[in-house]
C-alpha cells in the first residue's frame, strides 16, 4: 500500500503540473481531492492494513494527501495570480472612443432658439411661413414693384417661370414673406379688420442664388420681426434692437442704426454691430440686417388699416449673429459639417 501511495502521489503531482486552466484544475482536484477521488478510494482500504503496518501506511496516507493538497493550493493561487495581472488597468492605454459618440444640434439651430428666446422675453411669439412662396407674399404685397430689380429671375430661384405664370412660385428670398401671412391671418380671423397688435419672431431658410463665398450662401437663414400696435414709433424700434443686442451679445454691444431703402419700410435703416470676428483682428462694423417702419402700402396690401395702425419690422441675417457671437470667420464652416468644427461650438 506504501508503494501504491507513493505512485499515486508522483502520477498526481505530474498531472496537476499538466493541468492548464482553471476547468482543468478543478477536474484534478475533483479526481484526487474530491469525495469520490483516488486518495478516498486508498483510503478506503486502511482498515484493510495488517495492524502493525497500520502507523507506517497511516503517516505515509498523510504526507501524500498534504503534498497534493499543498500542490494543489500552489499552483491554483499562481493561475489566479495570471488572472489578476490580467485585470490590473494600463493607465498609459487610450481610451476607448464610443463609437454611438452623443450628438448636438448644430451651432444654427442653437443661435435660432437663443434668438427666439431673447425675443420670447420682450412678448414676441413665433411664427412660420412656407418655404416655396408665391411672389405675391415674397414682393408684391411688400410693395416691391414689378419692376424692381430684386424680382429679377436671375436673383431669384422661381419654380415657375414669371414671364409665362401669373403667380409664379419661387423658394422665398427673406423672411419678410410672414409678415404678410402673419397680417393677413390676423385680418381673417378679425373678420376683416386687424382687432389686436402683432408681435411675432419668424426665423427660417431663405435663398438666393448668390455666389458662395466667405459671407455668402444660396442658402442662409432669417429672422424676421413684427411688431404692430397704436402709435408705434422709430424710438420702439430702436429701443427693442438695442435691448435685444445688449441681451444677446452682452452690456457693453455697442450698435448703430444707418439710414437705408426696402420697399416695405419707410424710414428704413440698416442695423450695424461692432464685431470682432477675429482675435487678430480689429472691431469692425458689420452689417446684421435692415430694418424700419412698416409702410403704410404693406399694411393697405395685407388688409391693415394704415391710419389705425403703425408698427415696425425687422429681419437679421442668423448666420451673421452666430458668427459675430461665436467669432465664425467664414460663413461656410457652418455648412460644411465637418464634426471638428462643429463639436467646439
Ligand atoms: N428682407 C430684408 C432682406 O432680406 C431684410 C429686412 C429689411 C427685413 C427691413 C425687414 C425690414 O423686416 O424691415 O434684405
Amino acid at each position: 500500500m506504501i508503494t501504491e501511495l507513493e505512485q499515486l502521489e508522483s502520477v498526481g503531482l505530474a498531472e496537476l503540473g499538466a493541468a492548464q486552466g482553471a476547468e482543468a484544475l478543478e477536474t484534478w482536484r475533483l479526481a484526487y481531492l474530491g469525495p469520490s477521488g483516488k486518495l478516498k478510494a486508498v483510503l478506503g482500504q486502511f482498515k484493510d492494513v495488517p495492524k502493525d503496518q497500520k502507523p507506517a501506511v497511516g503517516a505515509k496516507l498523510n504526507t501524500v494527501r498534504a503534498a497534493l493538497e499543498e500542490a494543489f493550493a500552489a499552483k491554483k493561487s499562481s493561475a489566479g495570480a495570471v488572472a489578476e495581472v490580467r485585470e490590473l488597468i494600463d493607465v498609459t492605454e487610450p481610451g476607448i472612443v464610443n463609437s454611438a459618440a452623443i450628438g448636438r444640434r448644430h451651432i444654427i439651430s442653437r443661435v435660432r432658439d437663443e434668438l427666439v428666446e431673447v425675443f420670447a422675453r420682450m412678448g414676441f411669439d413665433v411664427a412660420q411661413g412656407p418655404e416655396l412662396e408665391d411672389d405675391d407674399h415674397n414682393f408684391v404685397k411688400l410693395n416691391i414693384p414689378p419692376a424692381h430689380p430684386a424680382r429679377d429671375p436671375i436673383d431669384n430661384f422661381y419654380v415657375d417661370d414669371p414671364a409665362k405664370v401669373k403667380a409664379p412660385r419661387m423658394m422665398r428670398s427673406q423672411t419678410s414673406t410672414v409678415q404678410v401671412r402673419v397680417m393677413e391671418e390676423m385680418v381673417r380671423r378679425g373678420g376683416g379688420a386687424l382687432k389686436d397688435s402683432i408681435r411675432i419672431v419668424a426665423p427660417g431658410r431663405v435663398y438666393r442664388p448668390d455666389t458662395v463665398d466667405a459671407t455668402h450662401s444660396f442658402m442662409f437663414h432669417q429672422i424676421e420681426g413684427l411688431y404692430i400696435d397704436r402709435g408705434v414709433t422709430m424710438v420702439d424700434l430702436k429701443t427693442t434692437l438695442m435691448q435685444f443686442a445688449r441681451a444677446y451679445f452682452g452690456e457693453t454691444a455697442e450698435v448703430r442704426l444707418r439710414p437705408s431703402f426696402f420697399p416695405f419700410t419707410e424710414p428704413s435703416a440698416e442695423f450695424d454691430m461692432k464685431i470682432r470676428l477675429r482675435p487678430d483682428q480689429p472691431e469692425r462694423w458689420m452689417e446684421l440686417g435692415g430694418c424700419g417702419m412698416v409702410d403704410p402700402n404693406v399694411f393697405a396690401a395685407c388688409g391693415v388699416d394704415p391710419e389705425e395702425w403703425t408698427g415696425f419690422a425687422f429681419g437679421f441675417g442668423i448666420e451673421r449673429l452666430a458668427m459675430g457671437k461665436y467669432g465664425i470667420p467664414d460663413i461656410r464652416m457652418l455648412f460644411e459639417n465637418d464634426v471638428r468644427f462643429l463639436a467646439q461650438l
